[in-house]
């Protein structure tokens, strides 16, 4: 046992109990399921420690009930040799395996006196909390690589919409990481080492934190609020809702290309909310705008938040009226966002606003119709400003210890 892996007093340290033990202890596991596993190591105060199964038919991340913290990070790949991407992708795969399940990276926070350490040190200590690494390749990847003809016919450039503000060095990217925590710390020593690791690969394009997550994906859980104050997330799918996932979240076979099948669409937006002028709204006009009461969130003519929504009860530029998946031939997206506050803006507001994240079977009937609608006609857009946008094509699952993020696109055989 390396001196890492003892605790402070010689003895096994609880983090590392859970790490070894992690495949065989975790109870239930189906892809992306939660599983709390508490270990008495002697600590009374010791609190239950919860690891994710990494391994599974689709990555987790998506449909696993959302935790309360986000660390995403957007990459530029900056080495233009195929093989290094290659390598770079499976030491990522193998760290995320060691991190979602509470272990160090490598040989840990503390390895050779004459080397900088494997693990950066900030989670040593601290519980898996949850953490899931999700992995996604953006179409500027396409362009390179020999990847060309692997490009699906969906993965392309978001268009611009009305109102649209972006800032180019906010969007985009050729690969990205959600992590996914329920410690802020847990989630950025995630990211940080993902990048301390692709140094001289990759390099960090933008990064986005997250808190107080606006989308439930469990049934039966308090709908959690918005900057805005309102619930969000009430008309989601849950996690467990598998026959929604399959036909609204997971690529099947059938869509195409192969390397793709079982995974999804993620859409990343930086939406900055106005919130001072918001909080200047009256009550009702708040309430117009969404279409459901800020205290319940009922929808318009309703009582209870779960009621059907009844759009004639509602403006025609309600932001659920227009939204709802009936005024979009049926489709569904699966929300997964989260609140961010980063400082001021010299103007002395807030730098406020969800950074919207959903994953969905196709972009061209998820985001992009309800997007052309809501940008156009949505009352909502009086207080909000889209200001980063980009696009990710997130892979199925890694199946095993052998497998690796992106090794079905990397090993699929060439086009004729
Ligand atoms: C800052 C921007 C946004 C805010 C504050 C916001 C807030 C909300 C709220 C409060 C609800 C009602 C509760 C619920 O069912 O979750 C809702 C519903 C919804 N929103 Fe948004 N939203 C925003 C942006 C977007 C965007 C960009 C899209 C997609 C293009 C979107 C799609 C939806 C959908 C599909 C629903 C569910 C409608 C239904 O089935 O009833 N939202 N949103």
């Amino acid at each position: 046992m390396s001196a890492e892996e003892q605790g402070a007093h010689g003895r096994p340290s609880r983090r590392n109990l859970l790490g070894w033990g992690g495949a065989g202890l975790v109870l239930g596991a189906g892809a992306g399921a939660a599983t709390a596993l508490a270990l008495d190591d002697g600590d009374a105060k010791a609190a239950p420690a919860a690891a994710v199964p990494f391994h599974g038919a689709h990555q987790a991340g998506i449909a696993t009930p959302v935790q309360d913290r986000l660390h995403f990070a957007a990459f530029d790949v900056t080495t233009s040799e195929r093989a290094d991407l290659v390598v770079l992708l499976k030491e990522w795969t193998k760290a995320a395996a060691r991190m979602t399940a509470g272990h160090a990276v490598g040989e840990g926070a503390f390895g050779a006196d004459e080397a900088p350490p494997d693990d950066t040190g900030e989670a040593y200590g601290l519980s898996p909390a949850r953490l899931t690494l999700t992995f996604g390749v953006g179409p500027s990847l396409f362009t390179r690589f020999g990847l060309e003809d692997q490009r699906p016919d969906a993965l392309e450039e978001l268009p611009s919409f009305p109102g649209d503000h972006l800032d180019k060095a906010r969007g985009g990217g050729d690969l990205c990481v959600q992590a996914c925590a329920d410690d802020p710390q847990v989630a950025v020593h995630a990211i940080r080492n993902l990048a301390r690791i692709g140094f001289g690969s990759v390099a960090i394009r933008w990064s986005q934190l997250g808190f107080g997550k606006t989308s439930s994906t469990t049934p039966g859980a308090e709908t959690p609020r918005n900057l805005f104050g309102f619930k969000d997330g009430t008309n989601n799918i849950a996690g467990g809702e598998t026959a929604a996932l399959d036909q609204h979240v997971w690529v099947p076979e059938k869509d195409g290309p192969a390397w793709l099948a079982g995974g999804s669409y993620l859409v990343a937006r930086r939406i900055r909310m106005n919130i001072e002028v918001w909080d200047r709204t009256s009550l009702r006009e708040q309430e117009d705008v969404f279409g459901r009461t800020k205290r319940t969130g009922a929808p318009a003519g309703k009582l209870a938040e779960h009621d059907p929504v009844s759009p004639r009860a509602m403006l025609p530029t309600a932001h659920v009226r227009l939204a709802r998946p009936a005024a979009h031939g049926g489709h569904r997206i699966l929300r997964r966002g989260y609140s961010f506050t980063d400082g001021t803006d010299g103007l002395g507001r807030l730098d406020a606003g969800l950074f919207f994240l959903a994953y969905q079977r196709d972009p061209r009937t998820g985001f992009i119709p309800v997007q052309r609608e809501l940008a156009r006609h949505d009352a909502l857009n009086e207080y909000i400003q889209h200001v980063g946008s980009a696009l990710f094509a997130i892979p199925p699952g890694v199946r095993d210890a052998h497998d690796w993020w992106g090794r079905a696109l990397f090993t699929a055989p060439a086009k004729d």
